[in-house]
This record gives C-alpha cells, structure tokens and sequence, in this order.
C-alpha cells in the first residue's frame, strides 16, 4: 500500500511517501517570506503554497522513485490551520484524487503530530500524548488508534507561541523557540524565576502570563538592549525554557499516574526543544514508563505524519469523498 501525504496548513508545504516498508520520501518547502513580519501572514503563506506545491509533490514522489499512478491512497491536512492555506492543499490533493482515481483521506493535522510517533516506532496503547506546537498546547489519553480523549489544553497562548512571543520581545527572529533553545543550553535555567501557572493541578495550561512577566523584567533591567540584558540573554532563554518545560512534564507527569499508562509520547514543534526532551526522559526514567518523542525532522510540520496517520486510517477502511472541506479550529472537527 502507498500513500502520499500532503501538508500545506501553516506556512510549510510538504509532501511525503509512506508505504508497507516504511518512509519513501519527506520533502518541506519552508516558507522564509514571513520572517520580516515575525510572524506568518496568512495572505502570503497561501500564495506561497500555490507557488510551491505541484513542485514539492513531484519531488516528494521522485525521491519515493514512483509514479503518481502507483498511489493507492491521498492524505491531506484538512485542519486546523489557516484557512487559505488549507484550501491550496486540500483543493490540490482533490484534484489528484480526480485525475488518477485516488480515495482521499481527510487528516486531523493535530492527530498527525500524534502518530509521526508511529513513522519508525510502535508506542503501545494506551498512552498519554502531550502535543506541544505553534497553534495548540493539548495533554490526551489516546485509548486505541484515534480514540482521544482529551484530559486539557491551552487557555490562551500555546507553548510554542510562548516561545516566539518571548523571542519577540527578546529581539530574535520568528520563529524563536529553536534559537532560544539554542541559548538557552548555555544558560543557567535558575536565573530567574518566571512564573509557571496552573503548575500545582489539573491538565489545563497557561503560558501568556509567562510572557508579561518577561516583558516586565526586561524593562526592569533597562529593555532588552541593556547591557545586562545583552550579557545574561542565554540565562534569561534558560530560565524561560525552564519555566515552560517544568509545567508540561509535571501535568503529563501527572496524567500518566492518574490514567496508569505505561507509555507516553511527545508530539509537535515544541517536542523538538532539548530540554523538553531531557526532562521527559528523566521523568520516563523515574516513573518506568516508555517514552516515545519523534525525531526532531518530525516534530515540526512535516508530510511524513499526514502520510502515516493516513496510512493507519486506510489499513482501518477509513476513507472520504470529495466533498471534505478545511476547518480552522479543532472544535470543528
Ligand atoms: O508543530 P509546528 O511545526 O507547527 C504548528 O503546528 O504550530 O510547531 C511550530 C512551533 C513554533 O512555535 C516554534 O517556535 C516551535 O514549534 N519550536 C520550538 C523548537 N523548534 C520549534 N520550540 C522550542 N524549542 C525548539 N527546539
Ligand atoms: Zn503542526
């Protein structure tokens, strides 16, 4: 069985090959036109995908060494996320499924940070999932293949948007959450103590009193040109990072005693963070569970996911027709 996954819903296109033997290509066009803005300006990110993505499938099935007629099945990123540049995806992949007879899949693009866990490894059921990207900060107890029960999420800013807040206010450039992991490897994370909100309880999370409380000390320290600034930015990303890494690892800490799971996986763009990374290897460790955490090339937004979790929904029988549309927010799913 072949399928072809295609991701446009933020501001990488990719596609990727997955069959029975496993990944057979993974090509991303990142989109470097928004850096300007430090952020990603929707208008743009869809154009860009219009611009790139008859190449970057071609590619895709180029390196795979097929054809597109030796495609069995078509994923696609139906959401959530921007909605224009989904419509470039979803539209494409349509328009494939026409021309040569495809069944297409509709995929949740949050459940496919999910299962990039499942590209080269086998995470056993139930577990607990904690997806950690630019959009959404979600903690789930997946019981069997695509029964999620979700035990909490973001309140306002998701951890990743954290990161590219706080790199705004540092002066760094978008998206900030790889330079400031960077940093903050040579930094001492006690530097400072930001706040960690909703630590002590539950599943819900809250990151953008984190950034307020950044923005105050930088200009209690004289802005974020000061010298002292300038001079501690590695401990001030340490501190940072360690504010945010502490209160995801307790709460999925947390949830894995509660539900009693032996296993746990990390998912989306921020799992990519080293100290996340260390931190939930220690607390695997320490609570003799297994840990399953995506390599970093399938952490950020990738087709090899969409492919996967695809490839999964097909083996099941799972299909739909082409009257699939985008949806922005997960709530309407
Ligand atoms: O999953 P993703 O590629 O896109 C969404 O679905 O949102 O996640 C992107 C997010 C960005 O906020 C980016 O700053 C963050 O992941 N990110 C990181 C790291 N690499 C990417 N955050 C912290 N440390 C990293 N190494
Ligand atoms: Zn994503």
């Amino acid at each position: 069985m072949v399928v072809l996954g295609i991701e446009s819903s933020c501001d990488e296109t990719a596609a990727a090959v997955f069959d029975s033997d496993g990944l057979k290509s993974n090509v991303i066009a990142s989109q470097t036109v928004h850096e300007q803005f430090g952020g990603v300006v929707p208008e743009l990110a869809s154009r860009a995908h219009h611009k790139t993505i008859s190449a970057t499938v071609q590619q895709a099935l180029d390196e795979a060494g097929i054809s597109a007629g030796q495609i069995d099945y078509l994923g696609v990123t139906q959401g959530p996320g921007l909605m224009g540049s989904l419509l470039v995806g979803l539209c494409f992949a349509k328009g494939l499924s026409i021309s040569h007879q495809l069944p297409l899949i509709g995929i949740n693009h949050m459940d496919a940070h999910i299962y990039s866990n499942f590209i080269d490894q086998q995470p056993s059921y139930p577990f607990v999932a904690l997806t950690v990207s630019g959009g959404h900060t979600r903690l789930e107890l997946v019981e069997a293949p695509f029964e999620h029960r979700k035990l909490g999420a973001t309140r306002d800013d998701a951890a990743g948007e954290a990161f590219d807040k706080i790199g705004k206010l540092l002066g760094l450039s978008y998206p900030a959450g790889p330079e400031i992991d960077q940093m903050a490897r040579r930094g001492d994370p006690e530097f400072h103590n930001f706040p960690q909100a909703m630590k002590d309880k539950g599943y819900e999370f809250s990151f953008s009193g984190l950034k307020t409380s950044v923005r105050y000390f930088l200009e209690e320290k004289g802005g974020r040109d000061s010298e002292f600034v300038r001079d501690h930015l590695s401990d001030i990303c340490a501190s940072v990072t360690h504010a945010i890494t502490e209160v995801l690892v307790v709460k999925l800490a947390r949830a894995v005693k509660e539900y009693e799971v032996n296993t746990t996986v990390l998912a989306g763009g921020v799992a990519a963070n080293s100290m996340l990374r260390d931190k939930v290897e220690t607390m695997a460790r320490r609570e003799k569970i297994n840990i399953h955490i995506p390599k970093l090339a399938y952490c950020t937004d990738n087709a090899a996911m969409i492919a996967i979790t695809a490839f999964m929904k097909a083996e099941r029988g799972e299909g739909d027709d082409l009257s699939i549309q985008p949806y922005t927010r997960l709530s309407e799913k």
